[in-house]
């Protein structure tokens, strides 16, 4: 929620070849500058920066946009974190809008725990590196457990002394808030007095993708069965379990060069592989892996290898969740560790070649690994063969990526031995019952939001309509929204009985919803193919998203595809008429239905103009007709332009 204004001041202010030197040299070439693409491979540079339109483009991947674009493609960072980038690199204010007095009050509490948990792990680290019980007790652990030092500081291991109010006796000494330590669980009262929440146990913090102390899990070193062997801070302000994960803030540098992250199952794990030279290791930390995790993970790569130490039983229970990573279309592999390993002991227990050496021989597809498992399981059964598919081609079906699902189709059909095309059959048939399934979900979403309908359509001026009479470019343009964006989700209020009700759709839908209304065909042959093929996978349950058109087995479609895909004209387009959007969701709740108005006024004022040339050549029978349909042309022509004339309201 930054201030509109402040977005457009850092826009102004960013020099892209200053925001692009930092990671990347370049060299004056003329108006523009020159360097190696950081996105691909490249010996001899193509990747080039062009000051005065303050954007770079890369011809050799065709990577391209502006300084946030760059630094959101390039550092992983989201649009609001790309301008507090830059914000703070051209020391701008940001001015962060509607900030509520309880926002306000919210933030300064959440900024005061972050404090405190900070304070925490220095004292914790503190106690482990220079206190009697600390070196004797918590250090010699560690290293008993091969813990190297520089890997005990990098990850500020600590230690909480084994009395009961030792950090909570200093904390309140240093000035810390009573409240605050209740708050973090570093100090517990069950009303007969504050005391430690973690006391003689080994310290592990827990950090967010940015590098700062949220929380801490505390292990005992104690072998009494009766204390619990880990110890984490509850939920709190700053601390919500479900969305973070162990190790991110180390990983995600690495996450990036590997394009892969290793998942584990908490702190050790991640510790032991990261010392042994796998730094792009996280752990979901005791809970079953949530969307949230995923899309941090999905932030710095598409591939998860998930590591489980688990017998097949354990393994079957995770199923669902890998589910979860598949929607979010993901590759997940699996790694299986032996018997009584995990990654930790088997990272301590071996050479870090040897650990990579199983890693690699030992790294299944998700989708084969299923395959394989359930296949043995079921060796010889009808019945459970049968559930067995279903269940496969149920997981294949939430891959987002249908050429990934055919190529899995394929190889399945091949492990079971089953024909390709039964299984294609039971794919469709799943995918349209999901398809139904996330349509009645979005009904129920209806919520109110704030925006009217009608919506303010965004004024051409009339001399801004082409009256040539050629109709390609309103097509184009068309064609340029549905490859573009034929995903992305729009939406529209509309009165129901006087009650507000939220209608939503793809991009996709609307547009061809809107063109089988008024019955309207394209006529450039290629675009008309689109349309066509857009329809076909619609009724499927399928929406289309730029890949499907990037990859599509017509040459004509994908090459298009690829040109339309590599300009950036849509953008601009709005960026010249100083429209401000905020993102491109709310952008195409108006460009999709004008674009669409443009289109059809066209197509109308062709077809009167066909109409009336006919009217020249038909006898007088045909004459009438002739006129009726023109007159039903020139209405609806009428209709269009009062709402494409209609002042831009606010
Ligand atoms: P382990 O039981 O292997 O913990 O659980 P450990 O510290 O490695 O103990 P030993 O030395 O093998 O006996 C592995 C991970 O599971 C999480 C921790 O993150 C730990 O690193 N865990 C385990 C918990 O969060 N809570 C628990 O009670 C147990
Ligand atoms: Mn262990």
């Amino acid at each position: 929620m930054i201030e509109k204004n402040t977005i457009q001041e850092i826009l102004d202010t960013a020099c892209i070849e200053e925001v692009v030197g930092e990671f990347v040299t370049l060299k004056k070439r003329g108006a523009r500058y020159l360097g190696l693409c950081p996105f691909h491979n490249e010996k001899t540079p193509s990747f080039t920066v062009t000051p005065r339109l303050g954007i770079y483009k890369c011809f050799g991947c065709s990577k391209g946009g502006d300084s946030v674009n760059f630094l959101m493609e390039h550092e992983k960072l989201s649009y609001p974190e790309a301008l507090k980038y830059l914000a703070k690199k051209y020391n701008i204010e940001v001015e962060e809008k509607e900030k509520t007095p309880e926002q306000v009050a919210a933030d300064k509490v959440e900024e005061s725990l972050l404090n405190l948990t900070d304070f925490a792990a220095k004292y914790f680290a503190h106690n482990l590196h220079s206190t009697e019980s600390g070196k004797a007790i918590g250090l010699s652990y560690f290293k008993e457990r091969g813990f190297r030092d520089d890997i005990i500081n990098k990850f500020g291991l600590g230690y909480a002394l084994d009395q009961s109010t030792a950090f909570t006796d200093h904390a309140l000494r240093m000035g810390y808030n009573l409240d605050f330590l209740k708050q973090t669980g570093l100090t517990k009262d069950k009303g007969t007095g504050a005391y430690d929440g973690f006391r003689g146990r080994v310290m592990f913090p827990i950090y967010n993708h940015l590098g700062r102390v949220i929380a801490f899990g505390g292990r005992t070193l104690s072998s009494d069965k009766k204390v619990p062997k880990y110890v984490n801070s509850p939920e709190s302000a700053i601390y919500h379990k479900s969305k973070e994960l162990y190790g991110i803030h180390l990983a995600k540098n690495a996450i990036q060069q590997h394009d892969n992250c290793y998942l584990v199952e908490g702190y050790t794990d991640v510790i032991s592989l990261f010392q042994a030279g796998f730094e792009h290791v996280v752990a979901s930390s005791g809970t079953a892996l949530t969307t949230d995790q995923i899309k941090l993970i999905k932030r710095y790569t598409k591939n998860i290898t998930i590591l489980y130490d688990g017998d097949a039983a354990g393994i079957k229970a995770a199923f669902r969740g890998i589910d979860m990573i598949l929607e979010e279309g993901m590759d997940v592999k699996i790694v299986l560790f032996p018997d009584g390993d995990d990654p930790d002991s088997y990272a301590r227990s071996h050479r870090s070649s040897e650990v990579e050496e199983f890693l690699k021989k030992n790294t299944t597809n998700f989708i084969f690994f299923k395959t394989g498992l359930l296949l043995e399981e079921s060796k010889g059964d009808p019945m459970k063969m049968a559930t067995l598919t279903r269940e496969i081609v149920t997981s294949i079906a939430i891959i987002p990526d249908r050429i990934i699902q055919a190529y899995y189709i394929r190889e399945c059909a091949a492990l079971l031995k089953f024909d390709e095309e039964t299984l294609m059959n039971e794919l469709n048939k799943i995918r349209r019952k999901n398809y139904e399934k996330k349509v009645k979900e979005q009904q129920n979403n209806n919520h109110t939001e704030a925006s009217i309908f009608p919506l303010p359509i965004i004024l051409t001026s009339p001399q801004k309509i082409d009256t040539s009479t050629s109709i390609e470019q309103e097509e184009t343009d068309l064609i340029n929204l549905i490859v573009k964006f034929s995903d992305e989700r729009i939406s529209y209020l509309v009165e129901n009985d006087g009650k507000p009700e939220k209608w939503e759709y793809s991009v996709a839908q609307y547009v061809l919803k809107d063109l089988k209304r008024d019955d309207i065909k394209l006529s450039t042959p290629l675009y008309k193919k689109i349309i066509d093929v857009v329809e076909e996978q619609l009724k499927d349950g399928i929406v289309p998203n730029q890949h499907f058109f990037l990859y599509h087995d017509d040459i004509d479609i994908s090459s298009l595809a690829v040109t339309l895909l590599s300009s950036k004209y849509f953008l601009s387009e709005w960026k010249r008429a100083k429209i401000f959007v905020k993102t491109i969701d709310t952008m195409l709740d108006y460009e999709t239905p004008h674009t669409l108005l443009v289109f059809k006024w066209k197509f109308l004022i062709l077809e009167a103009n066909k109409k009336r040339h006919q009217l020249q050549e038909a006898d007088d029978q045909e004459q009438l007709k002739i006129i009726q349909e023109l007159i039903r042309i020139e209405g609806k022509k009428k209709t269009l332009s009062e709402v494409l004339l209609r002042p831009l309201t606010p």
